[in-house]
């Protein structure tokens, strides 16, 4: 029995934020998180990781998916077939969902009262379920590093993606759209002050980029995996020790391919409301022309400012 640490963090109030409800900024870092993470942050700041668990962490919009596909084939390339029919948050543990609960987990519930008729839903469906599994682990997760167990990447391997926070933000756009109405001012001006749900992109970068040498951190560009995905899969391949020939490689980035993960609906997460495919265009620069051009010249001259802030060294491909 590990001791159980309690997180050092406080709350700041921030009323209500589009479909996610009370929002909670949970300080001294900049995270901004519905107020049922309250319930769970303990909980993941002592998750139990094992040696055998890849960590996929990343700011929203950044390709995680695109990148949960990629590992859940890499590690499971024997049976690549169930993911035909197996949906990919049944295969890989989105355990933020517990307090984000965007996902229809009523599978998960099921599930979870077969293998243990006395867990409370209200301690983590999708954490418990982690707990439970026998199996190796892709445990993703858009919190930065400051909110996760201090020790994770001494126990197990982490792969971050980041994107370039315009194309993100733009993804975000769209995305929040899927639930409702939200401005591309609004959600410009909430993703600028770093008040959005999941917080401040540079936070997130910076607590990443931070342990960048850590052997077990590896860090992925969505450009440059558009730039050429079987370079970046030799290097994950690499990083994973999952020793997969080249052949097997070619059939992951097939397998995991835009229009391949698009047109399987089990290889997107389901959602509970939710308009159209999670896909949109899947493309490096889809926010060129997008935003009016005061609010674009404020954009540019925010990540020139902050890249430079995470390191002089840091860059973005756009
Ligand atoms: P766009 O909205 O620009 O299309 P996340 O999974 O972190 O939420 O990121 C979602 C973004 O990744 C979306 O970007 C989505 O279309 C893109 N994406 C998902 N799967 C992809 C894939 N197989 N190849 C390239 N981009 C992908």
């Amino acid at each position: 029995m590990t001791t159980q640490r309690e997180i050092p963090v406080t709350y700041e109030d921030q009323g209500h934020f589009l479909h996610y409800g009370r929002v909670l900024l949970v300080k001294p870092g900049k995270t901004t998180l519905p107020i049922r993470f309250k319930r769970f942050a303990n909980i993941i700041y002592n998750f139990d990781y094992r040696r055998d668990d890849v960590c996929l962490f990343t700011f929203p919009k950044s390709g995680t998916v695109w990148t949960a596909g990629i590992i859940w084939a890499m590690t499971h390339m024997e049976e690549l077939e169930r993911a035909k029919t197996e949906s990919l948050n049944n295969r890989v543990f989105y355990v933020d969902n517990d307090f984000i609960q965007t996902f229809k987990d009523q599978d998960h519930r099921e599930k979870l009262k077969k293998l243990c008729p006395d867990a409370k839903e209200e301690d983590g469906v999708v954490l418990q379920l982690a707990a439970l599994e026998k199996g190796r682990r892709i445990i993703w997760s858009h919190l930065p590093f400051d909110l996760q167990n201090p020790d994770v990447l001494d126990k197990c391997k982490v792969v971050s993606v980041i994107r370039h926070p315009k194309d993100n933000l733009f993804s975000r756009y769209i995305y929040y759209n899927k639930f409702g109405g939200a401005s591309l001012q609004f959600v410009a001006e909430t993703f600028l002050s770093g008040r959005a749900v999941h917080g401040s992109h540079w936070h997130h970068i910076n607590e990443t980029w931070k342990r960048r040498d850590h052997p077990n951190l590896h860090i992925m560009f969505y450009e440059d995996m558009k730039a050429d995905i079987m370079a970046e899969l030799r290097k994950l391949n690499e990083f994973l020790g999952t020793n997969l020939t080249e052949d097997q490689l070619k059939k992951v980035a097939e397998h995991t391919a835009f229009n391949n993960m698009k047109d399987h609906p089990t290889m997107s997460p389901s959602f509970v409301s939710f308009k159209g495919s999670f896909f949109h265009t899947g493309q490096v620069g889809s926010s060129k022309g997008k935003f009016p051009p005061g609010l674009d010249a404020r954009l540019d001259a925010w990540v020139k400012e902050n890249a430079s802030k995470v390191d002089p060294a840091f860059r973005y491909i756009s």
